[in-house]
């Protein structure tokens, strides 16, 4: 695939400008990024924050035509695997993943990532990866203080030897760069999914854990068990009965805290 990076200073939301470029003619490998977010979205209708020049905001076009609705489930987890491969690849830090589409960093939320999905006039569909990660913050609004992080936040807790400031753009194009290697490669490869869930499930964290999970048909408790070859998480209810449950409408939130 070939990368073509466009970026703004300032816009609504990277998704909603980069849904307009693929209305026109933008190619698949189109991403855009900003500088800040005036409408940044996050999952489920939250809002997601992104200050002037202090995280990243960016979203990837991809025009499938050979990949399956499976195949589509799977690009919300590569893109998680994606962000935290290249933050450990470049500065060292251990990352973990909260189901479904959270980055943490010492048990805080470093990214997060909005995948969306649209089909076009001529029929084809296009999907939209878009990824935000907390980069230069050093406080956070009240409501989410206690869950996010930053990289430059954990560097410094950590008192880690890097030296020079952690570059937007160069972390940018890593995660790009690794994501569209395992796309093109799943393309042609329908093992390289098992590979991807395999990196996924490494870093999960709520393997083990009770949580609470946040469905709008009725709110339930379990302990998470594991996660099946679509990454829909498994929830053992205190019955014993097993629940499969996708990204959809739900959220899984522990009993004792964030994660
Ligand atoms: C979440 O954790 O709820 C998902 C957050 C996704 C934020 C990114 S920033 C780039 C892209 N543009 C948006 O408006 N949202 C995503």
């Amino acid at each position: 695939m070939n990368i073509i990076y466009h970026y703004l200073e300032e816009t609504d939301s990277t998704n909603d400008r980069l849904k307009v470029m693929a209305e026109s003619d933008a190619v698949e490998g189109t991403v855009l990024s900003a500088g800040r977010q005036i409408a940044g979205r996050g999952r489920r209708g939250h809002n997601w924050e992104s200050p002037a020049g202090d995280s990243i905001s960016t979203s990837m076009l991809l025009l499938p035509t050979d990949l399956t609705d499976e195949d589509i489930m799977i690009l919300t987890p590569m893109a998680a695997v994606c962000v935290s491969l290249a933050i450990e690849a470049l500065y060292e830090l251990p990352t973990q993943i909260k189901w479904v589409n959270d980055v943490l960093l010492g048990g805080k939320k470093v990214s997060g990532i909005l995948c969306e999905q649209m089909f076009q006039e001529d029929g084809r569909r296009a999907v939209i990866i878009g990824i935000g990660i907390n980069v230069h913050q050093h406080a956070f609004p009240i409501e989410i203080a206690d869950m996010a992080t930053s990289i430059d936040a954990e560097l410094s807790e950590r008192q880690m030897p890097f030296s020079g400031r952690v570059a937007r753009r160069e972390l940018t194009e890593c995660v790009w760069e690794k994501f569209s290697a395992i796309y093109e490669r799943q393309k042609k490869d329908k093992t390289v999914v098992d590979e991807v869930l395999e990196e996924y499930r490494r870093r999960l964290v709520n393997i083990g854990q009770r949580c609470r999970v946040m469905d709008p048909r009725g709110e339930y408790e379990g302990e998470a068990v594991g996660i099946d070859k679509m990454g829909r998480l498994v929830i053992e209810t205190g019955s014993g009965e097993r629940r499969t449950i996708d990204a959809g409408e739900v959220s899984v939130r522990g009993i004792y805290g964030y994660v």
